[in-house]
Protein backbone atom coordinates (compact mmCIF):
# COMPACT_ATOMS: atom_id res chain seq x y z
CA UNK A 1 0.00 0.00 0.00
CA UNK A 2 2.53 2.42 1.21
CA UNK A 3 4.68 2.30 -2.51
CA UNK A 4 1.45 2.47 -4.25
CA UNK A 5 0.59 6.01 -2.30
CA UNK A 6 4.05 7.15 -3.20
CA UNK A 7 3.56 6.26 -6.97
CA UNK A 8 0.43 8.46 -7.04
CA UNK A 9 2.29 11.16 -5.35
CA UNK A 10 4.96 10.93 -7.84
CA UNK A 11 2.82 11.06 -10.48
CA UNK A 12 0.50 13.77 -9.07
CA UNK A 13 4.04 15.43 -8.73
CA UNK A 14 4.65 15.19 -12.37
CA UNK A 15 1.48 16.64 -13.93
CA UNK A 16 1.86 19.48 -11.80
CA UNK A 17 5.57 19.51 -13.20
CA UNK A 18 4.36 19.09 -17.01
CA UNK A 19 1.66 21.75 -16.28
CA UNK A 20 2.41 25.00 -14.44
CA UNK A 21 5.43 25.91 -16.27
CA UNK A 22 3.19 26.64 -19.45
CA UNK A 23 0.25 28.26 -17.57
CA UNK A 24 2.38 30.47 -15.54
CA UNK A 25 4.72 31.32 -17.86
CA UNK A 26 2.02 32.68 -20.12
CA UNK A 27 0.69 34.62 -16.85
CA UNK A 28 4.31 36.63 -16.60
CA UNK A 29 3.76 37.25 -20.31
CA UNK A 30 0.06 38.30 -19.37
CA UNK A 31 0.83 41.03 -17.32
CA UNK A 32 3.63 42.92 -19.26
CA UNK A 33 1.24 42.72 -22.22
CA UNK A 34 -1.78 43.52 -20.16
CA UNK A 35 -0.04 46.32 -18.63
CA UNK A 36 -0.08 48.05 -22.23
CA UNK A 37 -3.91 47.60 -22.33
CA UNK A 38 -4.50 50.03 -19.42
CA UNK A 39 -3.79 53.32 -20.75
CA UNK A 40 -5.55 52.29 -24.08
CA UNK A 41 -8.80 50.98 -22.02
CA UNK A 42 -9.16 54.92 -20.15
CA UNK A 43 -8.58 56.49 -23.66
CA UNK A 44 -11.36 53.88 -25.14
CA UNK A 45 -13.77 55.25 -22.61
CA UNK A 46 -12.68 58.83 -23.43
CA UNK A 47 -14.22 58.57 -26.99
CA UNK A 48 -16.98 56.83 -25.53
CA UNK A 49 -18.03 59.31 -22.76
CA UNK A 50 -17.10 62.04 -24.97
CA UNK A 51 -13.85 63.76 -23.21
CA UNK A 52 -12.23 63.02 -26.46
CA UNK A 53 -13.96 63.44 -29.70
CA UNK A 54 -15.21 60.71 -31.55
CA UNK A 55 -12.45 58.99 -34.05
CA UNK A 56 -12.81 55.65 -35.88
CA UNK A 57 -9.28 55.42 -36.37
CA UNK A 58 -8.23 55.94 -32.86
CA UNK A 59 -10.82 53.02 -31.78
CA UNK A 60 -9.01 50.75 -34.38
CA UNK A 61 -5.91 51.24 -32.70
CA UNK A 62 -6.61 50.39 -29.43
CA UNK A 63 -8.45 46.69 -30.69
CA UNK A 64 -5.65 46.42 -33.12
CA UNK A 65 -3.55 46.34 -29.62
CA UNK A 66 -5.82 43.91 -27.68
CA UNK A 67 -5.53 41.56 -30.63
CA UNK A 68 -2.19 41.65 -31.31
CA UNK A 69 -1.75 40.50 -27.26
CA UNK A 70 -4.71 38.27 -27.56
CA UNK A 71 -3.30 36.47 -30.48
CA UNK A 72 0.36 36.56 -28.75
CA UNK A 73 -0.78 35.16 -25.18
CA UNK A 74 -3.98 32.41 -26.90
CA UNK A 75 -0.75 31.04 -28.55
CA UNK A 76 1.59 30.77 -25.56
CA UNK A 77 -1.29 29.05 -23.17
CA UNK A 78 -0.93 25.25 -23.59
CA UNK A 79 -4.45 23.81 -23.52
CA UNK A 80 -3.02 20.39 -21.81
CA UNK A 81 -4.50 21.77 -18.26
CA UNK A 82 -7.75 22.22 -17.37
CA UNK A 83 -7.07 26.02 -16.08
CA UNK A 84 -5.20 26.12 -19.56
CA UNK A 85 -7.95 24.83 -21.44
CA UNK A 86 -10.17 27.36 -20.07
CA UNK A 87 -7.80 30.72 -20.22
CA UNK A 88 -7.57 29.74 -23.97
CA UNK A 89 -11.33 29.30 -24.60
CA UNK A 90 -11.44 32.94 -22.74
CA UNK A 91 -8.93 34.48 -24.71
CA UNK A 92 -10.55 33.02 -28.07
CA UNK A 93 -14.02 34.67 -27.16
CA UNK A 94 -11.69 37.98 -26.54
CA UNK A 95 -10.19 37.83 -29.66
CA UNK A 96 -13.95 36.79 -31.95
CA UNK A 97 -15.35 39.93 -29.57
CA UNK A 98 -12.21 42.31 -30.60
CA UNK A 99 -12.89 41.26 -34.42
CA UNK A 100 -16.39 41.87 -34.19
CA UNK A 101 -16.02 45.43 -32.46
CA UNK A 102 -13.99 46.35 -35.59
CA UNK A 103 -16.98 45.50 -37.88
CA UNK A 104 -18.88 48.56 -35.83
CA UNK A 105 -16.46 51.78 -35.12
CA UNK A 106 -19.27 53.42 -37.56
CA UNK A 107 -20.35 56.04 -34.80
CA UNK A 108 -19.71 56.25 -31.11
CA UNK A 109 -22.78 54.38 -30.28
CA UNK A 110 -21.76 51.68 -32.42
CA UNK A 111 -18.30 51.27 -30.94
CA UNK A 112 -19.70 51.75 -27.15
CA UNK A 113 -22.36 48.45 -27.95
CA UNK A 114 -19.43 46.52 -29.07
CA UNK A 115 -16.49 47.61 -26.67
CA UNK A 116 -18.89 47.31 -23.70
CA UNK A 117 -18.79 43.33 -25.31
CA UNK A 118 -15.25 42.83 -25.50
CA UNK A 119 -14.36 44.48 -21.93
CA UNK A 120 -17.13 42.13 -20.88
CA UNK A 121 -13.91 39.54 -21.22
CA UNK A 122 -11.77 41.76 -19.65
CA UNK A 123 -14.30 41.54 -16.51
CA UNK A 124 -14.87 37.77 -16.04
CA UNK A 125 -11.31 36.83 -16.83
CA UNK A 126 -9.99 38.79 -14.28
CA UNK A 127 -13.06 38.06 -11.94
CA UNK A 128 -11.86 34.34 -12.01
CA UNK A 129 -7.71 34.68 -12.21
CA UNK A 130 -6.16 37.90 -11.46
CA UNK A 131 -8.30 39.28 -8.61
C1 LIG B 1 -8.73 35.50 -20.64
C2 LIG B 1 -8.25 36.25 -19.49
C3 LIG B 1 -8.06 37.71 -19.52
C4 LIG B 1 -8.63 38.66 -20.35
C5 LIG B 1 -9.63 38.46 -21.48
C6 LIG B 1 -8.11 39.94 -19.93
N1 LIG B 1 -7.25 39.79 -18.88
FE1 LIG B 1 -6.19 41.27 -17.96
N2 LIG B 1 -5.31 39.91 -16.73
C7 LIG B 1 -5.56 38.55 -16.73
C8 LIG B 1 -4.76 37.92 -15.70
C9 LIG B 1 -4.73 36.42 -15.38
C10 LIG B 1 -4.02 38.95 -15.08
C11 LIG B 1 -3.07 38.82 -13.89
C12 LIG B 1 -1.66 38.55 -14.34
C13 LIG B 1 -0.77 38.34 -13.12
O1 LIG B 1 -0.91 39.10 -12.14
O2 LIG B 1 0.04 37.44 -13.17
C14 LIG B 1 -4.41 40.19 -15.75
C15 LIG B 1 -3.88 41.44 -15.42
C16 LIG B 1 -4.26 42.63 -16.00
C17 LIG B 1 -3.72 43.93 -15.65
C18 LIG B 1 -2.68 44.20 -14.58
C19 LIG B 1 -1.29 44.12 -15.15
C20 LIG B 1 -0.27 44.48 -14.11
O3 LIG B 1 0.30 45.56 -14.20
O4 LIG B 1 -0.11 43.69 -13.18
C21 LIG B 1 -4.34 44.86 -16.46
C22 LIG B 1 -4.13 46.37 -16.46
C23 LIG B 1 -5.25 44.14 -17.32
N3 LIG B 1 -5.17 42.78 -17.04
C24 LIG B 1 -6.05 44.73 -18.28
C25 LIG B 1 -6.93 44.03 -19.10
C26 LIG B 1 -7.85 44.66 -20.04
C27 LIG B 1 -8.00 46.16 -20.23
C28 LIG B 1 -8.50 43.65 -20.66
C29 LIG B 1 -9.55 43.73 -21.74
C30 LIG B 1 -9.45 44.69 -22.77
C31 LIG B 1 -8.01 42.39 -20.11
N4 LIG B 1 -7.06 42.66 -19.17
C32 LIG B 1 -8.45 41.15 -20.52
C33 LIG B 1 -6.42 37.87 -17.57
C34 LIG B 1 -7.19 38.44 -18.59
Amino acid sequence: MKPRFSLSLIAIAMSLLLISPAVVNAKDSLKTIMKTWKPQNALAKELINGATPYDQAVAKGILELYLAGQTELSGRISPDSAEGKDLRARFDQFGSDIRGAMGNLGTRDSFKAAYAKVTANCGSCHDKYAN
